[in-house]
């Protein structure tokens, strides 16, 4: 598979990521997620780059990571671990969800995962989502702190605005190379909101999670049933025209935009996650990019 540079590092990715926040899950046909064979078969498909985050499965899911690593010893140093901070969850002690990037609070949750990864380091930290609070000074520390002791080697953001994003780099002496960000055909607010331009202009990769979600039939106010029913329609149109799967047009969608999207795909299922790997491979006209979004917004461009 196609491996491209991570915004200004030195690390090279799949283009498409996966996403372990299900790995815990049972998948949309009720099945247990057998995650060690699951890692496997993505890795042998060409995916080198697995996304993670302290919280998902409430930690549970680097626990169930590090035994494929555990499993092959070699694994580790064949793959590109992302990792995010920055989200404190409910528990029997705390009933309110919030944001924490204080300088105590990143470095204590690196620690955290990578002591469930059981791995000395994570090639990406993002921060997860700005905390309201956030003072920049304490990331830039942070963020010093962890790359000087070999914790973290890049870092990276998730779900910051342009501002928030313009505001962190004045601050940081570590790039930032990452942003990830939702896009999908339910939320296309970054193709308007100039993340995407920030992306291009400085140099950070965009990733994309939820690539799918469109097609789980989970609908929201972004979409009602009649644009869903026609962006469906369409994607199973253009699938016969490319000869192949609805999700592989989803990604070519997705990856036609110039900045270089890497989808972070979540699915369970091997052969659904085949199917996004093959859309590498669909050479997508323009044309066809803009009659997904007239179906989907139920209206031509002006
Ligand atoms: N930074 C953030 O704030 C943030 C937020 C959310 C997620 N993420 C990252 O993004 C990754 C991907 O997120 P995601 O899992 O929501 O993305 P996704 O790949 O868009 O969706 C996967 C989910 O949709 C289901 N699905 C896909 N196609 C389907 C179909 N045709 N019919 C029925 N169900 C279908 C999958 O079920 P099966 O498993 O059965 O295929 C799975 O539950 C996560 O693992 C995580 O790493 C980041």
């Amino acid at each position: 598979m196609d491996q491209l540079k991570l915004g200004k590092s030195k690390v090279y990715s799949s283009r498409i990521i996966y996403g372990c926040m299900r790995l815990n899950d049972r998948n949309s046909s009720h099945e247990k997620v057998n995650a060690d064979r699951l890692i496997k078969e993505v890795y042998n498909s060409g995916v080198n780059h697995f996304d993670l985050a302290d919280i998902y499965g409430t930690g549970e899911c680097e626990s169930i990571f590090s035994k494929s690593l555990k499993n092959n010893s070699s694994f580790r140093d064949k793959i590109i671990l992302t990792g995010k901070c920055g989200i404190v969850l409910k528990n029997q002690n705390r009933d309110t969800k919030y944001y924490d990037l204080s300088f105590d609070h990143i470095v204590k949750s690196v620690e955290g995962s990578l002591s469930r990864l059981r791995t000395d380091y994570l090639d990406f930290l993002l921060l997860h989502r700005p905390d309201y609070l956030l003072d920049p000074e304490e990331i830039s520390r942070a963020f010093d702190s962890l790359k000087e002791s070999g914790k973290v080697r890049y870092f990276g953001v998730s779900n910051f605005s342009v501002s928030q994003i313009l505001m962190l780099e004045k601050y940081l002496n570590e790039s930032l190379n990452v942003c990830q960000i939702e896009i999908n055909l339910k939320n296309l607010e970054s193709y308007t909101n100039g993340i995407l331009d920030l992306c291009l202009q400085h140099n950070i990769s965009p990733q994309a999670w939820s690539p799918l979600a469109v097609l789980n039939n989970v609908l929201n106010k972004n979409l009602s049933e009649i644009q869903y029913k026609n962006v469906i329609k369409e994607l199973y149109i253009q699938s016969k025209k490319y000869g192949c799967d609805p999700e592989a047009i989803l990604l070519a969608w997705l990856l036609k935009h110039p900045s270089k999207i890497f989808p972070v795909i979540g699915s369970t299922q091997i052969s659904r996650i085949k199917k996004c790997i093959s859309s590498l491979k669909v050479e997508y006209l323009k044309e066809d990019w803009y009659r997904i979004l007239e179906k989907r917004n139920g209206i031509e461009v002006p």
